[in-house]
């Protein structure tokens, strides 16, 4: 049932407020301002090492929380597609965490990557949205999200939902870790608890950004740039424009823009910037503007503060709340995927049963 939606990733776009508040109420605990994990038979303090491993909008999940492992807990991370991780017979010490993101439990690369994590003694995590799922069965570590069913072929509601939990997990690792105090942690579950009305605030620029689509519907390419956990963002961005509008899209580190594909930049390849202020904002910003210098199209997507500094000569800017940079990609995935979704509609593709997709991929 759709709702009052035409598509089921228009509703579970608009789900994910209620969906993560969902997903964090089992990982927080509000009245002692700690954030909280399932019971597990292994200390966690003991991890060395993590290893990720998914595929697609998954695998940009693990991107992003590789940045949190390290940042927070001070645990370094490895991280591959699945399948990568299984032909390149990775490094691993017994005793590691291996930790696997999948919205469907049986994504076949990912399922036999966990087996071989397994078979190297690997202490193997999941975060998974199907409880009853194939990698769900077999974890030492059960962190379920809890967005319901994903029904569209686009991932959207189960990406934040994985993304709350990994939060939620890197701050459980920096809290053993010693790395993190009574107050760092009460700040994070206060954040965290913050993301559901900051999704909501992300969704109510739906018309503009809906308004915006033919901006970018008549594109052949498209660039989405971001720094740091933006990156991955930029990523996802690309991925989701892809592969339900068919626009070719990808997502680059900003300041590799000069290392090649700002060769490509002319008036007609819109380039999508997530740039929340912070402190690689100017950064981003000036690769920015070696874009505009060449003719390129700018849509900005920034807070307030961003939008004053450096929104003059973009095409079109989409204002986000100002959010701490732990919550930044629970709320910049919302813009990223209504514009995917607006330029899909636009195109009159099928949004929630894009050509020569699956929505679970049980083959190698
Ligand atoms: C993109 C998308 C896919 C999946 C990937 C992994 O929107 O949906 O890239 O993210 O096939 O699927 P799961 O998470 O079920 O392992």
């Amino acid at each position: 049932d759709k709702g009052n939606h035409r598509h089921f990733m228009a509703k579970e776009i608009y789900e994910q407020p209620v969906v993560v508040a969902q997903t964090l109420r089992s990982y927080l605990r509000r009245m002692e301002n700690q954030v909280a994990l399932p019971d597990m038979d292994f200390d966690l303090a003991g991890v060395r090492r993590i290893t990720i491993v998914a595929c697609g909008t998954s695998y940009y999940a693990g991107l992003i929380a590789k940045y949190w492992f390290e940042t927070f807990a001070r645990v370094p991370v490895d991280i591959d597609v699945a399948s990568e991780f299984r032909y390149r017979d990775p490094v691993l010490e017994p005793g590691g965490l291996a930790l696997f993101i999948s919205q469907s439990g049986e994504t076949a690369d990912t399922l036999a990557a966990l087996r071989h994590a397994r078979a190297e003694r690997q202490i193997i995590a999941v975060v998974v949205n199907v409880p009853t799922s194939s990698m769900a069965r077999e974890a030492d570590l059960l962190l379920p999200t809890h967005a319901g069913p994903e029904i569209g072929v686009a991932s959207t509601k189960a990406f934040t939902c994985q993304l709350a939990v990994l939060a939620a997990l890197a701050a459980n690792l920096a809290r053993v870790k010693g790395r993190l105090s009574p107050e760092e942690e009460a700040e994070i579950v206060y954040h965290l608890s913050e993301a559901p009305a900051a999704m909501n605030d992300a969704l109510s620029h739906d018309e503009e950004i809906e308004a915006m689509a033919h901006l970018i519907a008549p594109a052949r390419d498209v660039l989405y740039l971001g720094r740091g956990q933006d990156y991955p963002m930029a990523l996802e961005g690309a991925l989701k424009l892809k592969e339900i509008s068919y626009i070719h899209a990808e997502g680059y580190a900003a300041g590799e823009m000069k290392h090649g594909p700002i060769a490509l930049i002319d008036d007609a390849v819109p380039v999508i910037v997530i740039a929340p202020s912070g402190p690689l904002f100017e950064k981003t910003v000036s690769n920015m503007q070696e874009v505009q210098a060449r003719g390129g199209k700018v849509v900005l997507i920034s807070d307030a503060e961003g939008i004053a500094a450096a929104g003059d000569g973009c095409m079109a800017t989409i204002e986000m709340p100002r959010v701490h940079p732990l919550i930044v990609p629970l709320v910049y995935a919302v813009p990223v995927q209504l514009l995917a979704y607006h330029v899909a509609v636009a195109k009159g593709t099928d949004v929630d049963q894009p050509r020569n997709l699956a929505k679970s991929v049980t083959v190698e």
